[in-house]
């Protein structure tokens, strides 16, 4: 049944854990191996899935599953990717170990003909982002990138709305990024450290920089980008960065991080010629975002862009407001589940990926752009 399904591994059982999950859950994969360099991380199922945004996934597993070591279902355990390499029984690996190994393990991975779902960001650089497009295209292999938030369901609305023309043409996109600083418990404390994260802006603000282009359909031109490093001093790059730029069309971008915050939200808005559309995510119901006060976990909302000269209509002349509220199946665990079962289900089936190396590459542009411009305060062109 080698074209119904794929024989999956994953390695690096952080975040990793999220892809195993997607595997187990999909009907079109086999899980056949997992890999770490870390012996706690390879100890059990079930443990690893207790802390973080793993959390969440706990109820979704079958809790026999949860209680086992990898061994026990038949899932080979290995200790460093180059075994996994070696291994003839895997088709896909999805690769989540730090960002600085991507390029070194990505090329290996393909040169050994196995498809990828890699974390993102791609690599830390351009030359090391072309070098995997290049061994890509070597090996025949297709490559998939986690931007996940790409299925969360409040994300698909808002491209559901900006699809539907309701909102008219993209002026604006905006999203602002309140969160706590990232988990200090990362193997070798690689994220802490610029030289293998890339920093606050490439590690993660690439995410932001995805959904821009993924909800406006627009390649951003320039970009102009300040940052302060005051508040995290275990962490050697800006703990805060605001980004501003311009795209293509002419429409306008602003992305706020903030790694100084005390819980996880995030706001975004799109503003169009015909209406606008707010949308707002957080990971915990007692959130900064509404003080607890609230249920949900995302929320999207929209209406005309000129409410007071036509009331309840927009521009155009159509009813343009509304709601539409999310709950579990809008936080960052489920969505890592869903993709990578959407990333086998693309491979059974032929289909293009949700987000495909390319766009991977287009986001890492972005955010080495961005990142320049707060070490040289100058305006930079993306492309
Ligand atoms: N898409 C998302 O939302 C998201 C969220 C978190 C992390 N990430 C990305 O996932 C990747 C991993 O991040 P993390 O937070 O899980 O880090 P982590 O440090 O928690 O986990 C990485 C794991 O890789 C293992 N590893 C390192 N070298 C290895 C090797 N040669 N062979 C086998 N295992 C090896 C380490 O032992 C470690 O357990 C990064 O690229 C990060 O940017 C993405």
């Amino acid at each position: 049944m080698k074209n119904q399904t794929r024989r999956a591994a994953v390695v690096g059982l952080g975040i990793g854990l999220g892809h195993a999950a997607g595997y187990l859950s999909s009907p079109h994969a086999e899980l056949v191996a997992v890999a770490d360099s870390w012996d706690v991380r390879r100890a059990k199922v079930g443990g690893t899935f207790s802390q973080g945004s793993m959390l969440n996934l706990r109820p979704l597993l079958d809790p026999d599953i949860l209680e086992k070591k990898w061994e026990d279902l038949g899932i080979a355990v290995y200790e460093d990717v180059a075994r996994v390499a070696e291994d003839p029984g895997i088709d896909l690996v999805s690769l989540c170990t730090p960002d600085d190994t991507h390029e070194e393990y990505a090329c290996l991975l393909l040169g050994a003909g196995k498809d990828l779902v890699l974390e993102k960001p791609v690599a830390l650089s351009l030359e090391s982002a072309t070098r995997i497009a290049e061994a890509a295209r070597r090996s025949g292999c297709r490559v998939a990138v986690n931007f996940e938030m790409r299925v969360n369901p409040a994300v698909q609305k808002l491209r559901e709305l900006v699809g539907s023309g309701m909102l008219g043409d993209i002026q604006a996109f905006n999203l602002q990024q309140h969160r706590a600083p990232f988990r200090r418990d990362k193997w070798q404390k690689w994220i802490q450290s610029a030289t293998r994260s890339g920093g606050l802006i490439v590690e993660e603000t690439c995410h932001w920089f995805d959904l821009a282009r993924y909800l406006t359909g627009d390649e951003l031109a320039t970009v102009h980008a300040v940052s302060t490093d005051r508040v995290l001093p275990d962490f050697d790059f800006e703990d805060i960065a605001y980004v501003q730029g311009r795209f293509v069309s002419g429409a306008i971008l602003q992305v706020g991080h903030a790694l100084t915050g005390f819980d996880f939200s995030i706001i975004i808005q799109i503003h169009g010629t015909l209406g606008s559309a707010w949308c707002a995510l957080k990971a915990d119901r007692h959130s900064a975002l509404d003080g607890g006060q609230t249920d949900y976990l995302g929320i999207v909302s929209w209406g005309p862009a000129d409410p007071v000269a036509a009331p309840g209509q927009n521009r155009a002349g159509g009813t343009a407001r509304g709601t539409a509220i999310y709950g579990e199946e809008a936080l960052e665990g489920e969505n890592i589940m869903a993709h990578v079962a959407h990333c086998v289900e693309s491979l059974v089936t032929n289909r293009p990926f949700v987000v495909d190396l390319e766009d991977g590459i287009q986001a890492l542009k972005m955010a080495l752009a961005a990142r320049a411009s707060t070490l040289t305060a100058s305006v930079e062109e993306v492309q």
